[in-house]
């Protein structure tokens, strides 16, 4: 008999690893729209920013907490709302805060990171490997003293020594660990090193069976997504994605390419998701609009280009029978449909209703009816009104919220 297939959190990193991207900055009120946005698709937890970078940061995981925290809204195959978490080094300052800004979230998570490489250890936080083991504990401990739920993180584990990672590991689900993440934190190990990483620090911590294990790749070498599957393939239950992949330097595992990989090749894992496919799209570009991160042409799932098809052969192809050339359909993940939706002859209904449709239920009248004239504005302007446009007039309207 075919094994039972178990749940695979997605674990959404856009508000906290993502916002690190250089040159984004979001601000409350866009933090809080994409936190909406990121519970409407379905992702398990939402790791909302980290409290102690700033008063700023501190507010909005607050407020998402507070917020969004108790939504359920497109959540109900789901069943639960969104963890929210947020991040924290491994000091009793970091700690606290972070316990502070989540407070008002149903479900919590304490996300509790030190790193473990010898070359961390050494040059930036110049302590021993000892010092590091014990400075763990006490993280980790006073995290579950304010929150039954922590994650811990051995930061650049992609380039620890196996064997110190299996006893700090260890020693943190002692201290009260959940979730163990493993972070290739520069992108640079390659698909088959990570997945036999998992594997083995899954067989060789002491209690390893008893938590739950989790990927966090970059892309330096473009690897993040491979990387990530490798993992789920050899044991992980959770995997920490951002939305377009952004993120320090090249980025993070983009959350569309993992769940679309799994989708699309549900025999080849051992896990299912429970993402609402077709708000993909929608959030992708919300989250584009409002970080300024422009999503390349070619980006797997979410480039504009993705399900296009330009030369004769393949067109040619499309007209006969579309699975010649597409594995996935464009309404699988929501690909907006660029044709006119509605021009300057709708009502405001209509428009009402549409905006809802595009993930933007019970706006507040104020906002609405500026983003209607604006839309009526545009509609003079341009031919074509594309949901698109739509998307980027109430994007704006959040900005200037
Ligand atoms: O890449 C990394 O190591 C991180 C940790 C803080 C989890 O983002
Ligand atoms: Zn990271």
């Amino acid at each position: 008999m075919a094994a039972q297939k178990e749940k695979l959190i997605i674990f959404d990193t856009t508000l906290r690893d993502g916002e690190q991207s250089p040159g984004v900055t979001l601000n409350n009120e866009e933090k809080v729209e994409i936190a909406r946005h990121l519970s409407r698709l379905g992702v398990d937890v939402i790791e909302a920013g980290y409290p102690m970078a700033s008063h700023g940061d501190f507010d909005a995981v607050h407020r998402i907490a507070k917020e969004v925290g108790p939504l359920m809204e497109g959540r109900e195959k789901i069943g639960r709302p969104a963890v929210i978490a947020g991040l924290a080094r491994a000091t009793p300052g970091d700690i606290k805060r972070c316990a502070e800004a989540i407070e008002p979230a149903p479900l919590k998570r304490i996300h509790c990171f030190l790193a473990t490489s010898d070359i961390h250890l050494k040059y930036k936080l110049k302590i021993t490997r000892e010092e590091c083991i014990e400075r763990g504990i006490a993280a980790v401990q006073l995290a579950k003293s304010l929150c039954g739920d922590v994650e811990f993180s051995p930061e650049d584990a992609g380039r620890s020594d196996r064997d110190f990672l299996c006893q700090v590991l260890g020693k943190m689900i002692e201290a009260g660990a959940t979730t163990l993440n493993i972070p290739d934190t520069v992108g640079y190990n390659l698909p088959e090193e990570y997945g036999e990483l998992i594997a083995y620090l899954k067989k060789n911590t002491p209690g390893g069976d008893k938590v739950v294990w989790s990927t966090h790749c970059h892309n330096d070498l473009g690897l993040a997504t491979a990387n990530s599957l490798a993992g789920v393939q050899n044991g992980a239950r959770q995997v920490e994605v951002a939305m377009n992949g952004i993120g320090e330097r090249a980025g993070n595992t983009a959350l569309e390419e993992v769940v679309m990989a799994i989708h699309t090749h549900p025999d080849a894992f051992p896990v299912y998701h429970t993402i609402n496919t077709p708000m993909i799209c929608r959030t992708s570009q919300l989250v584009s609009n409002l970080s300024g991160m422009i999503i390349q042409p070619n980006k797997a799932i979410v480039g504009r280009n993705a399900f296009l098809h330009e030369s004769g052969i393949h067109q040619d192809g499309m007209l006969k029978n579309k699975t010649t050339y597409e594995i996935i359909t464009p309404e699988t993940v929501g690909v907006f449909n660029e044709s006119l939706v509605l021009g300057k002859h709708s009502g405001r209904n209509a428009f009402k209703d549409h905006c809802a449709k595009l993930g933007f239920p019970n706006m507040p009248d104020a906002e609405f009816q500026k983003t209607f004239e604006d839309f009526k504005a545009l509609c003079d302007k341009k031919k074509k009104v594309s949901d698109g446009d739509i998307l980027a007039l109430l994007s704006n309207q959040i900005t200037s919220g």
